[in-house]
Order: C-alpha cells, then sequence, then structure tokens
C-alpha cells in the first residue's frame, strides 16, 4: 500500500489524550507530496479578490498545489481560473503577477490564447495539418466559485461545494466584511510578497497562535510603551481576553472582543477619530452588532489564506521547505480615504518588511526548522487547553491562547490523509 494513501500518514497525527504531531510532518519531502495531492488538490484553495481583477481583461496569477494558475475576467463577465501551461510545449503563457490584456501570448513560440482560454493562434499554422484548435484551449480548473468577493478554486471535479467548504465560518466572514459600510472590501494593487526557509505549516498554524505573542513580539509590546502608545501590561490584558475557535474542515479564527473602548478596540478607535465612518456604522448596526462587527477576528480560511484587520494573507507552500507568502493589504469601501492611509501606516509598522512583527515570526519559523533536526524527539505537543476545550455545536472553543485553532487545521490534515480524497464529508 502506498505510502502517501494510508492512515499510517494520518497517524502522524495523534488526536489521543496528549494531541501531537510528528516531525516528519514538517521534513519529509514525501509527506509534502502527500499534502499537494490528499489537501491542496481535493479542497477549495484561495486564489484572489475580485477587486484585483475588476474590468474585462484583467488577470492575475496563483498557485494551487504549486502549480501555476491564471485568474482571468472574461468578456462574458465571468471569471476564469485557468491553468497557466500552454497546450504547445508546457510553457507559462502569463508571466506577470497581474495586468490587463485581452489575450495571453505564449513567449516560447508565438501561440495566442483569449482570456477564457480558448486557443485564438498559432504561428506558422500551416505547419500543421488539422490541427483541432478547439480542443487546445488552456485547461480550466474543474472548480471555480466565489464567496463574497473572494475567488477560490477546486482541483478537484468532485467533493464539498464551497458553501458547504465555508458554511462553518460564514458569520464570521460577513462579521469582518461589515467593518466596511458596505460590506465590502478592495485589494491594493502589488502585494509584499516574501518567502522562508520552512514547511508551510508553521505559517498556517503561527496567524492563528495567540499563545507566542507576549514572547516573541515582546519588543513590540516595549515600544509601544515608550513611544506612550499603550502600555505592555495594557496590551497584554486585551490579549489575553476573547478565545480561539476551531471549525470543520481545518477553519479556525481568534476572536477578541473589547466594545467600543478606543484603547482596546480598532474599530472603536477608527470611530473615535473618524465622525463619518461612526456615522456610517451607526447608520447600519444596532449597539449590540456595532460590539460584534468590532471584535478583533483573525480568520484562518483552510489550507492556504488567512483574513487579517488590514491583509488577506496567502501561503503558497513551495517545496518541504521552502514557503512563498503574500500579504494583500486592502482598503475597507465606504470609509474616509484618511481612515484607509491610516491603517495601511498600521500595517505597515507591524507586518511589513521593516515592520515589528512579520520578521519576529520569521525568525521563530527559522529557530523550529532547525530545532526540529534534533532527532532524539519526534513529538511536538499540541495540548494546551485541550481538557478545557469547549463544544458549541460543531465549534470548539479554547482560551484564546489556547491551541484549539492548530489541533483544527491538524485534525482536518488527518481527516484528508486518512480519506485520501476529501470527499466523504
Ligand atoms: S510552448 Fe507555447 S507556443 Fe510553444
Ligand atoms: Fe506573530
Amino acid at each position: 500500500m502506498p505510502l502517501d494513501s494510508h492512515p499510517a500518514l494520518a497517524n502522524l497525527v495523534d488526536d489521543g489524550e496528549v494531541f501531537r504531531i510528528h516531525n516528519r510532518l514538517y521534513h519529509d519531502p514525501a509527506i509534502f507530496q502527500a499534502e499537494l495531492r490528499h489537501i491542496f488538490s481535493t479542497t477549495w484553495v484561495y486564489v484572489g479578490h475580485v477587486s484585483e481583477v475588476p474590468e474585462v481583461g484583467d488577470y492575475k496569477s496563483a498557485t494551487i498545489a504549486t502549480q501555476p494558475v491564471i485568474v482571468s475576467h472574461h468578456e462574458d463577465g465571468e471569471i476564469y481560473v485557468l491553468f497557466n501551461r500552454c497546450r504547445h510545449r508546457g510553457t507559462v503563457v502569463c508571466r506577470d503577477d497581474s495586468g490587463h490584456s485581452n489575450y495571453f501570448r505564449c513567449p516560447y513560440h508565438n501561440w495566442v490564447y483569449a482570456n477564457d482560454g480558448a486557443l485564438v493562434g498559432v504561428s506558422m499554422a500551416d505547419g500543421y495539418q488539422d490541427l483541432d484548435k478547439g480542443g487546445l484551449g488552456l485547461q480550466r480548473i474543474p472548480r471555480t466559485g466565489v464567496h463574497r468577493g473572494f475567488i477560490f478554486a477546486s482541483l478537484a471535479d468532485r467533493g464539498p461545494s464551497l458553501e458547504q467548504h465555508l458554511a462553518p465560518l460564514q458569520k464570521y466572514i460577513d462579521r469582518w466584511l461589515a467593518r466596511s459600510p458596505d460590506g465590502e472590501v478592495r485589494v491594493l494593487p502589488t502585494a509584499h510578497r516574501f518567502e522562508y526557509p520552512g514547511n508551510w505549516k508553521w505559517q498556517a498554524e503561527n496567524g492563528t497562535d495567540s499563545y507566542h505573542g507576549n514572547y516573541v513580539h515582546e519588543s513590540w509590546q516595549r515600544v509601544l510603551q515608550r513611544a506612550g502608545e499603550s502600555r505592555v501590561k495594557d496590551v497584554r490584558a486585551f490579549r489575553s481576553a476573547g478565545c480561539a475557535r476551531g471549525f470543520d474542515h481545518g477553519h479556525a479564527l481568534l476572536e477578541r472582543p473589547a466594545g467600543l473602548n478606543p484603547n482596546a478596540s480598532w474599530t472603536g478607535r477608527m470611530m473615535q477619530t473618524y465622525p463619518e465612518y461612526r456615522q456610517a456604522m451607526e447608520s447600519r448596526h444596532d449597539a449590540e452588532s456595532l460590539e460584534a462587527v468590532s471584535a478583533k477576528l483573525i480568520i484562518f480560511v483552510f489550507p492556504n489564506m488567512f483574513m487579517f484587520d488590514t491583509h488577506i494573507r496567502v501561503i503558497d507552500p513551495v517545496r518541504v521547505d521552502n514557503t512563498q507568502i503574500r500579504f494583500h493589504v486592502y482598503a475597507l469601501n465606504g470609509v474616509p480615504e484618511e481612515m484607509n492611509t491610516h491603517r495601511y501606516r498600521a500595517h505597515e509598522r507591524f507586518f511589513g518588511p521593516a515592520g515589528f512583527g512579520t520578521p519576529d515570526d520569521m525568525e521563530i519559523f527559522n529557530a523550529s526548522e532547525t530545532g526540529m533536526r534534533a532527532t532524539a524527539v519526534d513529538w511536538s505537543l499540541l495540548n494546551r487547553g485541550q481538557h478545557r476545550e469547549a463544544r458549541d455545536g460543531a465549534e470548539r472553543v479554547g482560551d484564546i491562547n489556547d491551541e484549539t485553532t492548530t489541533r483544527s487545521l491538524y485534525r482536518e490534515w488527518k481527516r484528508l490523509m486518512a480519506t485520501g480524497d476529501g470527499a466523504d464529508r
């Protein structure tokens, strides 16, 4: 029985009394290949936002399970997700991150494709006899779907629908979008892109790991204190409020309610600083709903996307020990432009290339990869708060600093590895 299709792999996640995962998950190339096959090729993968391709002819590049794809807005109004692979000899026909064009021209021998993938031109065509152009378009990804502006694609032609996949998160995504009075975001051009020499799951885990914040980002908290913006102890008190939620399908989130207290709540602060924003929000929400919307949310959409306060984060696994990350900063629609600018500057301070947060996390991913080379210990512990995790319907709820979120990720990892195709939900 092949190693990558058997519960043998699933057993590397031990969801018993002490939840733990085996070191091989981070450095075994065979496991990485199995993940591409059983996770990234079966489930729904985030490939972009409609605001990145608003006009007919707009396109952007993405990857699914390391395979290059193009997200393309065609004149029929549809957004197609196409394999970025010339039907002649395989060259990518689109080498740009994003752009605008009515066609894709292969750089090798100049075959030309329309932006729905149809082959519309073949150079020196007299060299071919009976070339079936109709059957030689760029291949479409089997399934694509858009949920509230977020574009997803699946390499599997069967399995749960996008709605089923996102169902556990739907109300939280609605809440996250409701910080915009219009309920919409628009992604700004040009992502902040970087890579780290480590496994993709470090990032998938870390985005909703609240536990590390006070230690890995301690210098940030001290800078805030020195600048007279907030005291370390207040930041820590705020960071210990709220809860961690884990869901079926591997999704997870952190939720930090802070009412509308401007010292602790981002939305509260923005409402205090920008009266126009306050007005717009108060006209759309009653007090209870406003409080719910103002809670800080960090949402992980399994397997490759996060929704943060200021950006959408996308994980592209490249190799077992190499991962590419994209931060797509977005504007909130329907708010004063100065408020968005305020948000971008706040983003840069913590998440930007010279910011205080992201370099800290990258340093830790490196340190974790290094530590994993010590072979005396095979398993890592993920049991923080396991004993006090509550069930709320299909949701698991833990203390904000518990590993509830990471356990959800690995429960789905285990399930997909065991079943092999993600179809039996
Ligand atoms: S590989 Fe694309 S035209 Fe030859
Ligand atoms: Fe962090």
